[in-house]
């Protein structure tokens, strides 16, 4: 059989990520087939988890805001737009194979963890000789034995007619950014936006990246939630600061930990082709601090690149001065999978009960867990069984809920404590008498016992 395409993953994710497997949040993609390397499938319960993320997302900064609109453009646009960008000719990076086993790594990854130095701004031959000085060795099979490092464009290519030959060439987009430059005269010419407004997209984008195995931190095929939010340019500074604050406000709202989120400054050497300030949210996962998402100003960069390209006049004129402009930029982007790896590992406890049993729990906010409720009879038979299930199909047109009748009642706790459900109702022999259930809280474990006619009114305050 083929070596395993599965990634071997670090050692600090794996509990995080043996979860995942277990409780069906995500599955190595094309498994069946021995894995294919830097895929996943989102299961069950992590598609529940991504939605409630993406639609908390498209409420907080589109629906409640005056001043956004959405977009849902192509993954494949004109070619030309990747030239224009800037994508062509810049989106790269340094890969160095290793002789021996024929690993291939990213040359400043290999650098960085083998020296803890950055290698941000070396050429491409001062990469390999840093690798040959050290005797940098491959972390696969420790040989020293390197190839020279070379440029590796990160955008999968693919074919748009049946010749499949190189005049047809397309490219899967590696940012969902570009699609709404290209929309925006349409947006501008059909809308009532005025500057300063933004337009927001969620969807997938493709990246050809060589990873280190951090699960779905850097992937191949992932989502992006990427606002394009258009200014005069003497408002850029302040309307950075206030899109960064938005920002904390959006890790606090999905309940990340404020000690686990920093800032980090692009120094100006670093800083994207199109980007004249650049600042990511970073946060603490279990293999070290890292992205999790940026904030740029873009500049008008891409909006005078695409008129130039397409020769497309594209400005906008302000209905009343009558002024004409081309817009700046600034642009807050969310990575999906990195928003659920941090949320995963964010609430991820191995915590010893005082009867020195372990339990392992995901403590998600109420608003982003994939199961709200979980309803258990203490009996499958009658009359516990069917009052458990009219409550469950009460319950389950308002939430996601879960109906388990199987194991002991502690059991049944265990399996939704770790799948992060913030409540258990459990329907016993008292129901039938005084028509009252137990609540249990998943953080505290405490019990309540409350009347079923008030069981909705309850939740709705305690999931707000
Ligand atoms: N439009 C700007 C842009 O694409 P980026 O920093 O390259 O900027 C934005 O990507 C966000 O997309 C990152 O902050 C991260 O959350 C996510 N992201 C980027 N590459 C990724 C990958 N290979 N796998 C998973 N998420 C990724």
């Amino acid at each position: 059989m083929e070596e395993a395409l599965i990634p071997s993953i670090q050692e600090s994710l794996k509990p995080v990520v043996a979860l995942c497997k277990r409780r069906g949040f995500i599955y190595p993609g094309s498994e069946i087939y021995g894995g294919f390397a830097n895929t996943y499938s989102f299961g069950p319960y992590g598609v529940e988890l991504k939605k409630n993320v993406k639609d908390l997302w498209w409420k907080t900064f589109v629906q409640k805001r005056k001043d956004m609109v959405g977009l849902d453009g192509p993954i494949l646009l004109h070619p030309k737009a990747w030239a224009a960008s800037g994508h062509v000719e810049g989106f790269n990076d340094a890969l160095i194979d290793c002789k021996a086993c024929k690993g291939r790594f990213r040359c400043d990854h290999l650098i960085e963890e083998a020296l803890h130095k950055s290698a941000d701004g070396m050429t491409l031959s001062e990469m390999t000789e840093t690798v040959i000085k050290n005797k940098i060795k491959c972390p696969k099979c420790g040989a020293t034995d390197f190839t020279e490092a070379r440029v590796f464009n990160l955008m999968f290519h693919t074919h748009m007619s049946k010749t499949g030959s190189d005049g047809d060439l397309a490219y899967l987009r590696p940012e969902t950014a570009q699609a709404i430059f290209l929309d925006f005269k349409n947006i501008i010419d059909t809308t009532r936006v005025r500057v300063p407004f933004g337009v927001a997209q969620i969807g997938k984008a493709f990246r050809n990246e060589i990873t280190p195995g951090n699960f779905v931190f850097r992937v191949i095929e992932f989502e992006q939630m990427e606002i394009e939010y258009f200014i005069r340019e003497n408002e850029w500074k302040s309307t950075f600061i206030s899109w960064l604050k938005s920002m904390h406000d959006w890790c606090d709202l999905i309940g990340l930990k404020k000690t686990h989120v920093h800032e980090k400054e692009h120094p100006k050497e670093q800083l994207s082709h199109y980007s004249k300030r650049t600042v990511d949210l970073v946060y603490d996962f279990p293999f070290g601090r890292s992205e999790l998402y940026g904030l740029a100003y873009r500049t008008d960069f891409d909006l005078k690149r695409h008129a130039e390209f397409s020769g497309t006049k594209i400005e906008y004129t302000d209905p009343e001065t009558k002024e004409k402009f081309v817009p700046h930029v600034i642009e807050p982007t969310f990575g999906v999978e990195r928003t659920l790896l941090a949320l995963l590992c964010d609430a991820y406890e191995e915590e010893k009960l005082e009867n020195g049993e372990m339990r392992t729990v995901l403590h998600f906010a109420p608003r982003i867990a994939p199961v709200k409720v979980a309803v258990f009879p203490l009996m499958k038979k009658d009359p516990l069984g069917s009052k458990a299930l009219q409550i469950f199909e009460q319950l389950r047109s308002i939430w996601a809920c879960e109906y388990d009748e199987s194991g002991a009642i502690g059991k049944r706790y265990r399996r939704q404590d770790e799948l992060g459900t913030p409540f258990c109702i459990t329907i016993d022999f008292e129901t039938m008498e005084n028509d009252t259930v137990t609540l249990r809280d998943r953080d505290t474990m405490k019990q309540e016992r409350i009347p079923v006619n008030q069981l909705v009114q309850i939740l709705s305050e305690k999931l707000k």
